[in-house]
């Protein structure tokens, strides 16, 4: 272990004195080195660092966003996508870098032009998944899997995983993606979707509306208790798993069909294919919560946040967040802030600086009611 730190470190003093060409790559981990050494490579690749929230989008109205500017494309070798249909066809698209690995400002503009999500939605959404997820110095992060194209890392235990990493904002019972436990956490599942198909034929009349979302969501739920030992629906996967039944709904159908209901095949068109239907056209106005749909989703069953206790059919509750029966805002908050405490224990020099910007951006979105929490003074 000391001597690869070692080796690392010499290959990292000749780049940094420029001497020669072989030297530490610009996506080689930087785990192991010390604060002072990390700093010095900081200083040696181009650090970003944190950047301003970017504002709100003035245009929210309904809009062909399937335009001869952002045709669908197929993959490229390296391109990442993941567990997200919405960004994933933000990227296939070209709303997002085709390669999938982007910064948080990209992010937030393209779910605002793209489809019309709320400035406000979207900043929470991706500061949280990118303190969680990102590289914090270059101010990158992968839509999917971890990826060279995000630059190099920052020490363990700090991962930069990328969206795909499951068990910092992915999380089980997924709709269409797998349980980490059981299977592929991120890729369209087939078998998943034919389930989705059945239940939406049942109570949706062969689509995807309020009905189905909520018994898609309860049957994913109660798949997991009964097959995942490890099965966990705690904060922040309990928060997550709601609002995203939600989502198709809110963002996949073209704003010009009022009905809430989503045709099954441009549904699948999304989630497997990362692909908008021709001339789509994005909802009419910012979409904050649907708070509606989301009461009546999360009122059909009886929910609580908790875990399957080390073996399946064993679910209880998780004594934390006992007796919060709906989700708690400022306990999500400090939720996130807490794994990204975890993720880096005592950054100092410009990894804090960075961190610290996007704690702040972060806190923007909880500032109307929480007390921000300050980690790294
Ligand atoms: C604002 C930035 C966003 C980030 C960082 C993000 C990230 C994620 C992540 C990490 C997941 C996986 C959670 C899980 O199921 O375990 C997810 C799921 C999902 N996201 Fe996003 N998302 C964003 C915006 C959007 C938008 C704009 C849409 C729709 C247009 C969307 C639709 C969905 C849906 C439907 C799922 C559930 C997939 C399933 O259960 O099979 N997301 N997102
Ligand atoms: C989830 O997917 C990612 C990306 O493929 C993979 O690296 C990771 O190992 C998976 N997580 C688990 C717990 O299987
Ligand atoms: C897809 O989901 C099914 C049902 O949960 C599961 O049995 C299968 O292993 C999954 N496939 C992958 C590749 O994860
Ligand atoms: C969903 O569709 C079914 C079949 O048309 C209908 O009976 C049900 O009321 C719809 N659900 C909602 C919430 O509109
Ligand atoms: C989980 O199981 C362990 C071992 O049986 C038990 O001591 C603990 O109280 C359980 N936790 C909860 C929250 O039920
Ligand atoms: C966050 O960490 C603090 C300090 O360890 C702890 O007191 C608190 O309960 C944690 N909160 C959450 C939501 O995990």
């Amino acid at each position: 272990m000391l001597f690869i730190a070692l080796q690392v470190y010499a290959a990292l003093s000749i780049q940094l004195g420029g001497v020669l060409a072989v030297a530490l790559k610009p996506y080689d981990s930087l785990a192991g080195l010390s604060r002072d050494e990390v700093d010095a490579f900081a200083n040696g690749v181009k650090v970003v660092g944190a950047q301003p929230v970017p504002p709100p989008i003035k245009d929210t109205s309904l809009k062909l966003v399937n335009d001869a500017l952002h045709p669908w494309r197929p993959l490229s070798p390296g391109d990442q996508r993941g567990p997200c249909p919405g960004l994933n066809t933000l990227a296939s698209h070209g709303w997002l870098p085709r390669s999938g690995v982007a910064t948080p400002a990209q992010i937030m503009d393209a779910v605002q032009n793209g489809f019309n999500m709320a400035w406000s939605t979207a900043l929470v959404i991706t500061y949280a998944a990118f303190l969680v997820d990102g590289n914090p110095l270059t101010n990158l992060m992968s839509i999917g899997g971890s990826s060279r194209l995000t630059g190099p890392s920052p020490p363990a235990p700090a991962v930069v995983g990328g969206l795909s990493r499951h068990g910092t904002f992915e999380g089980d019972a997924s709709m269409t993606r797998s349980d980490a436990f059981l299977g592929d956490n991120h890729s369209f599942n087939e078998t998943l979707f034919q389930q989705l198909v059945a239940i939406s034929n049942a109570v949706g009349g062969g689509k995807y509306n309020v009905s189905a979302a909520a018994e898609v969501r309860f049957q994913r739920f109660q798949d997991s208790v009964a097959r995942n030992p490890t099965f966990d629906f705690s904060n922040p996967r309990f928060a997550t798993a709601f609002g995203e039944t939600i989502f198709p709904m809110a963002f996949f159908i073209d704003g010009r069909d009022k009905s809430l209901a989503l045709d099954l095949e441009v549904m699948r068109g999304f989630f497997q294919d990362s692909r908008m239907p021709v001339d789509f056209h994005r909802r009419d106005g910012a979409f904050d919560g649907g708070g509606t749909e989301f009461d009546l989703i999360f009122n059909s069953h009886d929910y609580f946040p908790g875990f399957n206790n080390g073996s399946v059919n064993n679910f209880v509750a998780d004594p934390f967040f006992l007796g919060t029966q709906t989700v708690a805002a400022c306990a999500l908050y400090e939720k996130f802030v807490n794994t990204t405490v975890e993720l880096y224990p005592s950054p100092s020099g410009v990894l804090r600086d960075a961190l610290n910007k996007n704690l702040d951006n972060f806190f923007l979105g909880f500032a109307d009611q929480c007390t921000q929490i300050k980690p790294f003074p």
